[in-house]
């Protein structure tokens, strides 16, 4: 069977980020009012949420008080020049 090469860099991205994320520190909250940590939103952005309202849409962030608006929106931009770098590997491509 042929695993399509856009599944496998999909996943090579996923798991880079997985291992920068995870094997240094915990999850951190980020939005209190919605319980919502920067793991998920990592995951969230990995899965297609590339915009605030996105996030917002999907795990409640920044849709009450709003405080976490700018650490999530950095994590969300951190994310999308994470996935960007991944895939101008050049193996990647
Ligand atoms: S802390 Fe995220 S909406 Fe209040």
């Amino acid at each position: 069977m042929d695993i399509p090469l856009l599944t496998i860099v999909i996943i090579r991205i996923y798991y880079q980020i997985e291992i920068n994320f995870h094997s240094h520190r915990t999850a951190m909250y980020v939005c209190l009012c919605n319980a919502v940590t920067d793991t998920q939103i990592r995951h969230a952005v990995l899965g297609g949420a590339a915009r605030m309202r996105d996030l917002s849409n999907c795990l409640g962030v920044a849709a009450d008080c709003g405080k976490c608006a700018c650490a999530a929106n950095a994590i969300r931009r951190e994310t999308l020049l994470q996935i960007e770098e991944a895939q101008s590997l050049p193996d990647a491509a």
